[in-house]
């Protein structure tokens, strides 16, 4: 019965149904068999076969009807030179969500947890937002025409996201919790590992009493959320002008688990982010009392990340919209 419905469905106009009808209902089609076979069945059987017989007599009729009618439309949108809603759709296949997005997505997560709330800021900052308020100096090497975007209004495209504290703290009083996923733009050469647009996520923390250890406590518990439980993490001492001290962390290689590999360019650690206590300079700037409160900050890359977690060893994929590459993180 199925295939006989199956040839239904699969006839492309009125000949080829025909030709169907006479192979199971005419003459001497198949129903035209069963019936005969019917007569050689024990008679207890027989009114149950007969039963089926009907049925699918009914069936495959009822449905030789539909599908002439469906194939009487087809000729006549065909004839009006109008769409033919019968023809079988064209596969776009789905979309998938990007590995950028699946990072930033699993950080708000795993922040949210400590009691993080999600921050955003502008890509196009001024002047004072991306260097000034964050205390950098203006003969700073990141200022230098080289690394940044400048644009006619003499605005830039931010280069970090560490602005979005300013403007964070700029909008409310202590205590903050926050964190600000997005897009940051340098002018770098592109390479493996190096790209002129990116994204940071950064973290800030505000309050009476943080220190240094609630700042290595809470990078690793997001390190081992994000990367699993077997991560190591290192904290090295580093300069930013926003922050004293400062850090920059890195994550053992997920990749060859720490032995050394050509993404971490054989040393078994990869750079995630750079952090620190705010600088009192800084609470100054905002209005907000540096004997008060004391906070930690930290911007992390979203594509280093991805790439040990996901095994990239070029950043470069993560922006050519190659569905071959995007279509693995299905
Ligand atoms: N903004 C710094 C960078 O882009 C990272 C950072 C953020 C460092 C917050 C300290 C505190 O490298």
């Amino acid at each position: 019965m199925d295939r006989a419905l199956q040839e239904v469905r699969l006839a492309a106009g009125p000949a080829e149904l025909e030709t169907v009808r006479v192979k199971y209902l005419g003459r001497k089609g198949v129903l035209r068999d069963i019936m005969d076979k019917l007569k050689t069945v024990p008679a207890a059987e027989r009114p149950e076969l007969g039963r089926l017989a009907n049925d699918f007599k009914m069936a495959l009729t009822a449905a030789l009807e539909e599908r002439r009618a469906a194939c009487a439309t087809v000729r006549a949108t065909a004839r009006t030179g109008q769409f033919d809603v019968t023809l079988p759709g064209m596969w776009r296949g789905l979309g998938a969500r990007h590995p950028v997005s699946m990072i930033i997505e699993e950080t708000i997560r795993i922040f949210g947890r400590l009691g993080f709330t999600v921050a955003d800021g502008p890509d196009i900052e001024t002047e004072y937002h991306n260097f000034d308020a964050l205390n950098t100096p203006a003969d700073h090497p990141s200022r230098d025409i080289q690394d940044t975007f400048w644009l006619d209004s003499g605005r830039l495209l931010r280069t970090q996201t560490s602005p979005v504290q300013i403007r964070v703290m700029e909008s409310q009083p202590p205590p903050v919790r926050i964190i600000a996923p997005g897009r940051c733009y340098r002018r770098d050469t592109t390479d493996a590992t190096h790209s002129a647009n990116f994204h940071q996520v950064e973290g800030l923390y505000v309050e009476r009493r943080v220190s240094l250890a609630d700042l290595k406590g809470d990078l690793t518990f997001f390190a081992r959320e994000m990367m699993g439980p077997d991560v190591k993490v290192r904290f090295r001492p580093h300069y930013f002008p926003f922050t004293e001290p400062s850090v920059e962390y890195d994550f053992s290689c997920h990749l060859c688990r720490g032995r050394g590999c050509r993404v971490c360019k054989q040393s078994g650690w990869i750079e995630i982010s750079g952090a620190g206590m705010v600088n009192p300079k800084v609470f100054q700037t905002v209005g907000y009392d540096a004997e008060a409160c004391t906070g930690y900050a930290f911007g992390m890359g979203v594509e280093r990340i991805a790439m040990i977690k996901y095994g990239v060893e070029d950043i470069r994929l993560f922006y050519d919209n190659d569905v071959r590459f995007l279509e693995q993180f299905a």
